[in-house]
């Protein structure tokens, strides 16, 4: 499935929020229960630190203020929201979190559900909330990407738990002109066949039931990664799959503002852009102080560089996620900002 063929109206990316958990844990803190330092994480990893959420915060509340700052962004009443549509692997309730944070929001016209695909699934998330308001089915859409995985982590397995942090992003779109079309192009790839490099898999226990049948006991294990295969799939199929759509699109890679890529390693976002050429001063990295947030990554990197006036209306963005399921995507996109 790609780029933009026959549509009702286009889209307007008008708003963006995020929040954090208040604890952040430095390497070296986590050096004091893992076998690992400072030094090797900052070379291998780019990451210094990373907020998890502790006994005061949910990552529902953590969506519910991404969104807030949304909103306010945009100068949207919550009431106006379509959809409310939240990208995580990690909710409050396996039923599905978008619902609380629907209703905490005050959102009461709007319809709310989770979305999972690990990593890629804010990207995920976006292009699926793009195609409501494409149809003309709805006009205004909230996106949040959320994850906790410091629940899901062996905390000590070295090769996994220094990598990862929690936190909620959003951004808010809604319908425009056709011809003011703000979201370019898109691309989704998903293999299972390779899903086994990156995997929250359920725990397979079972009780006795009644007579001689047994039920399964609701469970997860932790987090089970190959980095170095998640780490060569990453170099290898992202560049592939942006150069695809820029070719589709007839993009130069001269041309984008910024490239905004799912904030797992600083090595491969350098890998990245050193595959277009594109200067690494265009590619935006906060992974430094977040670590790696899963669906969150893309758009708190989004609201800051927004908030502090890097990415500026008109600017043309180059996004991909990338991770479990493997999984990943890559879209072109303007920001647009508050009209
Ligand atoms: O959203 C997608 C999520 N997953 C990813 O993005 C993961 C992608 N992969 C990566 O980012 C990298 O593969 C890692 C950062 C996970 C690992 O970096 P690497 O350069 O591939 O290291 P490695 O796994 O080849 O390990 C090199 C050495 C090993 O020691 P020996 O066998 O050479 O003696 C590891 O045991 O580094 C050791 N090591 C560590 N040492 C200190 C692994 N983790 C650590 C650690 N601290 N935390």
């Amino acid at each position: 499935m790609t780029v933009n063929t026959t549509t009702n109206f286009g889209v307007s990316v008008i708003g963006s929020g995020c929040s954090s958990p208040a604890q952040k844990i430095t390497n070296e803190q986590l050096a004091s229960r893992v076998d690992t330092n400072d030094e090797w994480i900052k070379t291998r990893t780019g990451i210094r630190e990373r907020r998890i959420i502790g006994p005061n915060e949910s990552l529902s509340d953590l969506c519910f203020k991404a969104g807030v700052s949304a909103l306010e962004m945009a100068r949207w009443a919550p009431e106006t929201l379509d959809m409310v549509l939240v990208a995580t692997s990690t909710p409050d309730d396996l039923f599905g979190m978008a619902p609380q944070v629907q209703s905490k929001l005050g959102a009461c016209n709007a319809f709310a559900f989770d979305l999972t695909a690990a990593c890629s699934g804010f990207l995920f998330a976006f292009v699926t909330a793009t195609q409501f308001v494409r149809s003309g089915s709805i006009k205004r859409a909230l996106i949040i990407g959320a994850d906790q995985l410091s629940a899901w982590m062996d905390w000590d397995d070295r090769r996994s738990c220094v990598l990862f942090g929690d936190g909620a992003g959003a951004i808010a779109i809604e319908a425009s002109p056709v011809n003011q079309d703000a979201v370019i192009g898109f691309k989704l790839k998903s293999d299972g066949s390779r899903g086994d490099c990156l995997n929250l898999p359920q725990t397979r226990d079972f009780d006795p039931l009644v007579s001689s049948y047994q039920n399964q006991k609701g469970g997860f294990s932790n987090i089970e990664m190959n980095g170095q295969e998640v780490y060569k799939f990453a170099v290898r199929e992202v560049p592939s799959l942006l150069q695809d759509l820029l070719l589709k699109c007839e993009i130069d890679p001269e041309s984008l503002d910024w490239l905004l890529l799912h904030q797992a390693n600083q090595r491969i976002l350098n890998a990245v852009a050193d595959r277009f050429s594109i200067p690494h001063t265009k590619v935006l990295s906060n992974l430094a102080i977040y670590g790696n947030t899963s669906a969150a990554t893309i758009p708190i990197m989004l609201d800051e560089a927004v908030r502090d006036g890097r990415v500026k209306p008109g600017h043309l963005i180059a996004t991909s996620g990338f991770g479990a399921g493997l999984s990943w995507g890559a879209a072109l996109f303007r920001w647009n900002g508050p009209s």
